[in-house]
Protein backbone atom coordinates (compact mmCIF):
# COMPACT_ATOMS: atom_id res chain seq x y z
CA UNK A 1 0.00 0.00 0.00
CA UNK A 2 0.99 3.85 -0.83
CA UNK A 3 2.24 5.98 2.27
CA UNK A 4 -0.94 8.02 1.61
CA UNK A 5 -2.35 9.76 4.94
CA UNK A 6 -6.69 9.83 5.35
CA UNK A 7 -5.51 13.68 4.65
CA UNK A 8 -3.99 12.82 1.22
CA UNK A 9 -6.81 10.34 -0.05
CA UNK A 10 -9.66 12.97 1.66
CA UNK A 11 -7.67 16.11 -0.88
CA UNK A 12 -7.64 14.16 -3.65
CA UNK A 13 -11.43 12.82 -3.36
CA UNK A 14 -12.21 16.76 -3.29
CA UNK A 15 -10.89 18.12 -5.73
CA UNK A 16 -12.44 15.49 -7.84
CA UNK A 17 -15.93 15.33 -5.97
CA UNK A 18 -18.09 17.22 -8.32
CA UNK A 19 -16.64 15.54 -11.58
CA UNK A 20 -19.00 12.86 -11.45
CA UNK A 21 -22.06 15.01 -11.40
CA UNK A 22 -24.30 14.98 -14.28
CA UNK A 23 -24.36 17.79 -16.69
CA UNK A 24 -27.85 19.41 -16.19
CA UNK A 25 -30.05 21.48 -17.99
CA UNK A 26 -29.56 25.17 -17.10
CA UNK A 27 -34.05 25.22 -16.88
CA UNK A 28 -33.14 22.37 -13.98
CA UNK A 29 -30.26 24.81 -12.00
CA UNK A 30 -31.51 24.22 -8.98
CA UNK A 31 -31.70 20.80 -8.40
CA UNK A 32 -27.89 21.23 -9.14
CA UNK A 33 -27.21 24.13 -6.80
CA UNK A 34 -28.93 22.20 -4.11
CA UNK A 35 -27.15 18.99 -4.56
CA UNK A 36 -23.94 21.16 -4.70
CA UNK A 37 -25.15 22.33 -1.59
CA UNK A 38 -25.12 19.59 0.56
CA UNK A 39 -21.82 17.77 -1.10
CA UNK A 40 -19.82 20.56 -0.39
CA UNK A 41 -20.68 21.23 3.08
CA UNK A 42 -18.15 19.41 4.40
CA UNK A 43 -18.61 16.25 5.99
CA UNK A 44 -15.89 13.90 7.22
CA UNK A 45 -14.97 11.65 4.10
CA UNK A 46 -15.05 8.65 5.76
CA UNK A 47 -16.67 6.24 3.39
CA UNK A 48 -14.78 8.19 -0.24
CA UNK A 49 -12.02 7.60 1.76
CA UNK A 50 -12.45 4.12 3.40
CA UNK A 51 -12.64 3.03 -0.72
CA UNK A 52 -9.69 4.84 -2.51
CA UNK A 53 -7.54 3.11 0.49
CA UNK A 54 -9.41 -0.22 0.30
CA UNK A 55 -8.67 -0.36 -3.46
CA UNK A 56 -4.90 0.72 -3.36
CA UNK A 57 -4.83 -1.77 -0.40
CA UNK A 58 -5.68 -4.65 -2.03
CA UNK A 59 -3.28 -3.38 -5.13
CA UNK A 60 -5.29 -0.73 -7.25
CA UNK A 61 -4.95 3.11 -7.80
CA UNK A 62 -6.92 5.90 -6.71
CA UNK A 63 -7.47 7.26 -10.02
CA UNK A 64 -9.75 4.33 -11.30
CA UNK A 65 -11.29 4.00 -7.90
CA UNK A 66 -12.22 7.71 -7.68
CA UNK A 67 -15.50 7.25 -9.60
CA UNK A 68 -17.23 4.92 -6.79
CA UNK A 69 -15.76 7.13 -4.45
CA UNK A 70 -17.74 10.10 -5.28
CA UNK A 71 -20.76 7.74 -5.52
CA UNK A 72 -20.40 6.70 -2.81
CA UNK A 73 -20.73 9.77 -1.12
CA UNK A 74 -23.49 11.39 -3.56
CA UNK A 75 -25.02 8.45 -1.47
CA UNK A 76 -24.45 9.01 1.74
CA UNK A 77 -25.06 12.87 0.98
CA UNK A 78 -28.58 11.87 -0.34
CA UNK A 79 -29.46 9.62 2.76
CA UNK A 80 -28.55 12.55 5.01
CA UNK A 81 -30.62 15.11 3.12
CA UNK A 82 -33.56 12.54 3.50
CA UNK A 83 -32.68 11.77 7.09
CA UNK A 84 -33.09 15.09 7.91
CA UNK A 85 -36.62 15.91 6.40
CA UNK A 86 -39.37 17.09 8.24
CA UNK A 87 -40.98 13.41 7.63
CA UNK A 88 -38.05 11.64 8.94
CA UNK A 89 -35.60 13.38 11.68
CA UNK A 90 -36.95 16.59 11.59
CA UNK A 91 -33.49 18.29 11.80
CA UNK A 92 -32.62 22.15 10.93
CA UNK A 93 -28.54 21.79 11.12
CA UNK A 94 -26.21 19.22 9.21
CA UNK A 95 -22.53 19.65 8.46
CA UNK A 96 -22.53 23.03 10.44
CA UNK A 97 -25.00 24.52 7.68
CA UNK A 98 -28.79 24.58 7.46
CA UNK A 99 -30.03 21.53 6.38
CA UNK A 100 -30.69 21.28 2.71
CA UNK A 101 -34.68 21.44 3.51
CA UNK A 102 -34.18 24.60 5.28
CA UNK A 103 -32.75 26.35 2.28
CA UNK A 104 -34.33 25.11 -0.61
CA UNK A 105 -37.50 23.63 0.97
CA UNK A 106 -38.87 20.19 1.33
CA UNK A 107 -39.59 19.17 -2.27
CA UNK A 108 -36.41 20.36 -3.66
CA UNK A 109 -34.48 18.89 -1.07
CA UNK A 110 -36.56 15.63 -1.55
CA UNK A 111 -35.45 15.64 -4.96
CA UNK A 112 -31.85 16.73 -4.35
CA UNK A 113 -31.47 13.28 -2.39
CA UNK A 114 -33.34 11.53 -5.63
CA UNK A 115 -30.81 13.51 -7.97
CA UNK A 116 -28.03 12.64 -5.67
CA UNK A 117 -28.60 8.85 -5.70
CA UNK A 118 -28.74 8.46 -9.49
CA UNK A 119 -26.13 10.66 -10.20
CA UNK A 120 -24.20 7.92 -8.23
CA UNK A 121 -25.86 5.20 -10.38
CA UNK A 122 -25.14 7.11 -13.67
CA UNK A 123 -21.12 7.88 -12.77
CA UNK A 124 -20.42 3.88 -12.15
CA UNK A 125 -22.26 2.81 -15.38
CA UNK A 126 -20.17 5.32 -16.93
CA UNK A 127 -16.97 4.56 -16.26
CA UNK A 128 -18.36 0.61 -16.74
CA UNK A 129 -18.87 1.64 -20.24
CA UNK A 130 -14.98 2.21 -20.86
CA UNK A 131 -14.37 -1.56 -19.88
CA UNK A 132 -15.78 -3.57 -22.25
CA UNK A 133 -13.01 -4.76 -24.40
CA UNK A 134 -11.03 -6.05 -20.88
CA UNK A 135 -13.48 -8.13 -18.85
CA UNK A 136 -11.48 -8.31 -16.05
CA UNK A 137 -11.42 -4.85 -15.49
CA UNK A 138 -15.14 -4.69 -16.06
CA UNK A 139 -15.50 -7.81 -13.50
CA UNK A 140 -13.98 -5.77 -10.96
CA UNK A 141 -16.15 -2.42 -11.60
CA UNK A 142 -19.11 -4.63 -11.63
CA UNK A 143 -18.81 -5.79 -8.30
CA UNK A 144 -17.66 -2.85 -6.88
CA UNK A 145 -21.18 -1.59 -8.20
CA UNK A 146 -23.22 -4.60 -6.75
CA UNK A 147 -21.38 -3.72 -3.47
CA UNK A 148 -22.20 -0.08 -3.47
CA UNK A 149 -26.15 -0.87 -4.79
CA UNK A 150 -26.69 -3.24 -1.66
CA UNK A 151 -25.47 -0.83 0.76
CA UNK A 152 -27.29 2.16 0.04
CA UNK A 153 -30.29 -0.35 -0.70
CA UNK A 154 -33.27 -2.31 0.79
CA UNK A 155 -30.98 -4.70 2.76
CA UNK A 156 -28.85 -1.49 3.97
CA UNK A 157 -29.78 2.14 3.82
CA UNK A 158 -33.78 1.81 3.01
CA UNK A 159 -34.04 -1.10 5.24
CA UNK A 160 -32.21 0.32 8.26
CA UNK A 161 -34.01 3.73 7.98
CA UNK A 162 -37.32 2.22 8.07
CA UNK A 163 -36.80 0.04 10.80
CA UNK A 164 -35.22 3.04 12.66
CA UNK A 165 -38.53 5.42 12.07
CA UNK A 166 -40.70 2.20 13.47
CA UNK A 167 -38.77 1.47 16.61
CA UNK A 168 -39.46 5.21 17.43
CA UNK A 169 -41.47 5.38 20.80
CA UNK A 170 -40.74 1.71 21.91
CA UNK A 171 -39.34 -0.47 23.52
CA UNK A 172 -36.27 -1.92 21.20
CA UNK A 173 -34.65 -5.17 22.05
CA UNK A 174 -31.06 -5.00 21.46
CA UNK A 175 -31.24 -7.37 18.83
CA UNK A 176 -33.71 -4.90 16.77
CA UNK A 177 -31.18 -2.25 17.47
CA UNK A 178 -28.04 -4.25 16.25
CA UNK A 179 -30.57 -4.49 13.08
CA UNK A 180 -31.28 -1.05 12.98
CA UNK A 181 -27.60 -0.24 13.36
CA UNK A 182 -25.88 -2.45 11.26
CA UNK A 183 -28.19 -1.55 7.83
CA UNK A 184 -28.61 1.95 8.66
CA UNK A 185 -24.67 3.07 8.83
CA UNK A 186 -22.57 -0.19 8.88
CA UNK A 187 -23.84 -1.60 5.75
CA UNK A 188 -22.33 1.67 3.38
CA UNK A 189 -19.03 1.25 5.47
CA UNK A 190 -19.23 -2.09 4.76
CA UNK A 191 -20.06 -1.59 1.08
CA UNK A 192 -17.17 1.14 0.86
CA UNK A 193 -14.51 -1.30 2.12
CA UNK A 194 -15.86 -4.35 -0.30
CA UNK A 195 -16.29 -2.10 -3.17
CA UNK A 196 -12.36 -0.95 -2.92
CA UNK A 197 -11.56 -4.07 -2.24
CA UNK A 198 -13.03 -5.52 -5.13
CA UNK A 199 -12.13 -2.47 -7.43
CA UNK A 200 -8.08 -3.32 -6.78
CA UNK A 201 -8.99 -6.53 -7.24
CA UNK A 202 -8.58 -8.31 -3.71
CA UNK A 203 -8.44 -11.98 -3.22
CA UNK A 204 -10.80 -13.96 -1.00
CA UNK A 205 -8.79 -14.05 2.40
CA UNK A 206 -8.14 -10.11 2.02
CA UNK A 207 -11.35 -9.05 1.30
CA UNK A 208 -12.83 -11.50 4.24
CA UNK A 209 -10.22 -9.68 6.54
CA UNK A 210 -11.50 -6.38 5.18
CA UNK A 211 -15.23 -7.02 5.76
CA UNK A 212 -14.33 -7.97 9.28
CA UNK A 213 -12.84 -4.66 9.90
CA UNK A 214 -15.86 -2.74 8.28
CA UNK A 215 -18.50 -4.79 10.18
CA UNK A 216 -17.00 -3.95 13.61
CA UNK A 217 -16.34 -0.61 12.62
CA UNK A 218 -19.32 0.51 11.10
CA UNK A 219 -21.70 -0.62 14.22
CA UNK A 220 -18.78 1.24 16.47
CA UNK A 221 -19.11 4.69 13.82
CA UNK A 222 -22.74 4.51 14.42
CA UNK A 223 -22.79 3.60 18.45
CA UNK A 224 -20.45 6.56 18.73
CA UNK A 225 -22.80 8.60 16.61
CA UNK A 226 -25.38 7.81 19.25
CA UNK A 227 -23.29 8.91 22.17
CA UNK A 228 -22.09 12.17 20.59
CA UNK A 229 -26.01 12.96 20.43
CA UNK A 230 -25.78 12.67 24.46
CA UNK A 231 -22.42 14.00 24.86
CA UNK A 232 -21.26 16.10 21.67
CA UNK A 233 -20.98 20.01 21.01
CA UNK A 234 -23.10 21.17 18.64
CA UNK A 235 -20.71 23.65 17.67
CA UNK A 236 -17.95 20.96 16.73
CA UNK A 237 -20.40 18.36 15.79
CA UNK A 238 -22.05 20.49 12.96
CA UNK A 239 -25.72 18.80 13.72
CA UNK A 240 -28.16 19.22 16.83
CA UNK A 241 -27.95 17.35 20.05
CA UNK A 242 -30.43 15.90 21.99
CA UNK A 243 -32.23 15.10 18.89
CA UNK A 244 -32.56 11.29 19.37
CA UNK A 245 -33.90 11.67 22.61
CA UNK A 246 -36.32 14.28 21.37
CA UNK A 247 -37.63 11.77 18.89
CA UNK A 248 -37.40 8.65 21.34
CA UNK A 249 -35.12 6.75 18.73
CA UNK A 250 -33.52 3.66 19.68
CA UNK A 251 -30.23 4.39 20.69
CA UNK A 252 -27.56 2.64 22.06
CA UNK A 253 -27.61 5.02 24.82
CA UNK A 254 -30.97 4.86 25.47
CA UNK A 255 -31.07 0.99 25.28
CA UNK A 256 -28.35 -0.29 27.29
CA UNK A 257 -26.62 2.98 28.90
CA UNK A 258 -23.46 5.14 28.53
CA UNK A 259 -21.36 3.12 30.16
CA UNK A 260 -22.17 0.06 28.43
CA UNK A 261 -22.70 2.30 25.02
CA UNK A 262 -18.69 2.85 25.42
CA UNK A 263 -17.50 -0.07 26.53
CA UNK A 264 -18.66 -1.74 22.92
CA UNK A 265 -17.63 0.68 20.77
CA UNK A 266 -14.44 -0.22 22.62
CA UNK A 267 -14.67 -3.97 22.19
CA UNK A 268 -15.74 -3.48 18.21
CA UNK A 269 -13.25 -0.74 17.64
CA UNK A 270 -10.40 -3.20 18.80
CA UNK A 271 -12.29 -6.31 16.75
CA UNK A 272 -11.91 -4.21 13.68
CA UNK A 273 -8.16 -3.64 14.42
CA UNK A 274 -7.48 -6.93 15.15
CA UNK A 275 -9.14 -8.32 12.10
CA UNK A 276 -6.18 -6.72 10.17
CA UNK A 277 -3.79 -8.29 12.74
CA UNK A 278 -2.28 -10.34 9.49
CA UNK A 279 -1.27 -6.92 7.56
CA UNK A 280 -0.31 -4.57 10.21
CA UNK A 281 3.02 -3.43 8.25
CA UNK A 282 0.07 -2.21 5.32
CA UNK A 283 -3.09 -1.21 7.29
CA UNK A 284 -1.88 1.55 9.24
CA UNK A 285 -4.61 3.93 7.74
CA UNK A 286 -7.38 1.75 8.53
CA UNK A 287 -6.10 0.90 12.16
CA UNK A 288 -5.26 4.60 13.09
CA UNK A 289 -8.79 5.40 11.67
CA UNK A 290 -10.78 2.78 13.68
CA UNK A 291 -9.01 4.56 17.00
CA UNK A 292 -9.12 8.18 15.66
CA UNK A 293 -13.21 7.38 15.10
CA UNK A 294 -13.60 5.99 18.47
CA UNK A 295 -12.90 8.99 20.59
CA UNK A 296 -14.03 11.39 17.55
CA UNK A 297 -15.96 15.00 18.53
CA UNK A 298 -17.68 15.13 15.01
C1 LIG B 1 -23.69 10.72 9.67
O1 LIG B 1 -22.57 10.24 8.98
C2 LIG B 1 -24.79 9.74 9.60
C3 LIG B 1 -24.45 8.44 10.18
C4 LIG B 1 -24.46 7.38 9.48
C5 LIG B 1 -24.12 8.35 11.58
P1 LIG B 1 -21.18 10.97 9.10
O2 LIG B 1 -20.87 11.20 10.56
O3 LIG B 1 -20.16 10.25 8.32
O4 LIG B 1 -21.50 12.38 8.43
P2 LIG B 1 -20.56 13.37 7.64
O5 LIG B 1 -20.41 12.81 6.26
O6 LIG B 1 -19.23 13.45 8.35
O7 LIG B 1 -21.31 14.68 7.64
C1 LIG C 1 -28.63 8.27 10.06
O1 LIG C 1 -28.61 7.99 11.41
C2 LIG C 1 -28.19 7.19 9.20
C3 LIG C 1 -28.46 7.51 7.79
C4 LIG C 1 -28.65 6.56 6.98
C5 LIG C 1 -28.53 8.88 7.28
P1 LIG C 1 -28.86 9.27 12.29
O2 LIG C 1 -30.21 9.83 12.06
O3 LIG C 1 -28.47 8.97 13.69
O4 LIG C 1 -27.76 10.28 11.68
P2 LIG C 1 -27.57 11.78 12.15
O5 LIG C 1 -27.28 11.74 13.62
O6 LIG C 1 -28.84 12.52 11.83
O7 LIG C 1 -26.37 12.23 11.36
MG1 LIG D 1 -32.06 9.14 11.40
MG1 LIG E 1 -30.76 11.91 11.83
MG1 LIG F 1 -27.43 10.29 14.97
Amino acid sequence: MKDYTFDDYRKYFEEHMLDFLPEIDHKSITLYDSMKYSLSAGGKRIRPVLLLAACEFCGGTMEEAIPYACALEYIHTYSLIHDDLPCMDNDDLRRGIPTNHKVYGDAVATLAGDGLQSAAFEAMHKDMLMYFDDPAALNRRVRACYEISKGSGCRGIVAGQIADMEAEDKNCSRELLDYIHITKTAALIIAAVRAGAQLGGADSETLEALTIYAENLGLAFQIRDDILDVTGEESTLGKKTGADAQNSKATYPAVVGLDESNARLTELTQTAIDALRDYYDNAELFVELAKVLEIRGN
